[in-house]
């Protein structure tokens, strides 16, 4: 049986946009859990910084901008190159784009500059690891969506509309892939503090974020997300594709604008 501390043992895992916020948190619960883990991102001291505290010699850093097909085709090539396979996908990059919210103000560059890191992004990133997983028969692929990809009003129109594209992306692929052993599922948060929403908020470093949340007596942080892509990636959810797995204390299943309980208990 396995050790409940090593849940990986054995595989090898790349996450995009692993250098900051959900996608290092991953890479340090990943390797926690005995994965090899390569970070790809553009922030590359803090890529590299990361790699060295992880404990074993088994992390990697490789810079790759996800909206170029080479940079994410080399950091697939370069894991398997470095650990023989590629198990776990984690397409997490993305950005929220500029502090917009009106379309009439949206410029196109703006819209376009948000699909190509959160949905192009996610479609390469999908793609190269199918690549490498058909003939290997088996793998699992996970996408960062968002609570803003199944619901409308939290977010801007970019980051709304990639969001909804990558749970259908993910849907897709969940189908075609499946035939090959490949599964394919979603990660979708609630707000959470990380650099790209304390940026987009305009929040001070460790600044809270006060927005409305259904579940009380506790915050969601990084590392919640983390332990669901734990489970997506790992052989406990081995007969589990196609799903977006929601991270957001029952929010986005809430109608605000009626409710027959009590709300301040
Ligand atoms: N923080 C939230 O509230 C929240 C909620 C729902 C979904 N998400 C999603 O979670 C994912 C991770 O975001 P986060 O909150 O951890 O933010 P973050 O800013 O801490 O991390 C995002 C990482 O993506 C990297 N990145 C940006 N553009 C890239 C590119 N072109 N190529 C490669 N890497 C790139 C950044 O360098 C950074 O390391 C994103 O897809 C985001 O949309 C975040």
């Amino acid at each position: 049986m396995l050790n409940s501390f090593t849940r990986l043992e054995g595989k090898v895992a790349l996450i995009t946009g692993g250098a900051s916020g959900i996608g290092e948190a991953t890479a340090r619960l990943f390797s926690e859990h005995g994965a090899q883990v390569v970070i790809a991102d553009i922030q590359d001291d803090k890529g590299h910084s990361i790699c060295k505290e992880l404990q074993k010699s088994s992390s990697s850093y490789v810079r790759c901008d996800v909206t170029k097909e080479e940079d994410i085709e080399n950091a697939v090539n370069t894991t398997v190159f470095k650990y023989g396979k590629l198990d776990i996908m984690f397409n997490n990059a993305g950005i929220s784009g500029v502090n917009k919210t009106k379309i009439l103000e949206n410029k196109l560059s703006e819209f376009e500059d948000v699909i190509k890191v959160n949905l192009t992004g996610v479609f390469l990133g999908t793609k190269h690891a199918a690549r490498v997983m058909i003939p290997a028969r088996r793998g699992s692929i996970i996408n960062t969506a968002s609570v803003g990809g199944s619901i409308g009003g939290c977010a801007p129109h970019a980051y709304t509309s990639s969001k909804h594209a990558v749970v259908g992306l993910m849907r897709n692929t969940a189908i075609e892939l499946g035939p090959f052993g490949i599964r394919v599922n979603c990660v979708s948060p609630y707000f959470l503090a990380t650099p790209m929403v304390t940026n987009f908020f305009k929040l001070d470093d460790g600044g809270a974020l006060d927005i409305f949340s259904n579940l009380k007596g506790t915050n969601l942080v990084p590392k919640d997300v983390a332990e669901a892509a734990l489970y997506l990636g790992s052989d406990e959810s081995k007969y589990v594709s196609g799903l977006n797995l929601v991270i957001d204390g029952g929010v986005s299943v809430a109608n605000n604008g009626f409710c027959v309980f009590e709300q301040s208990v």
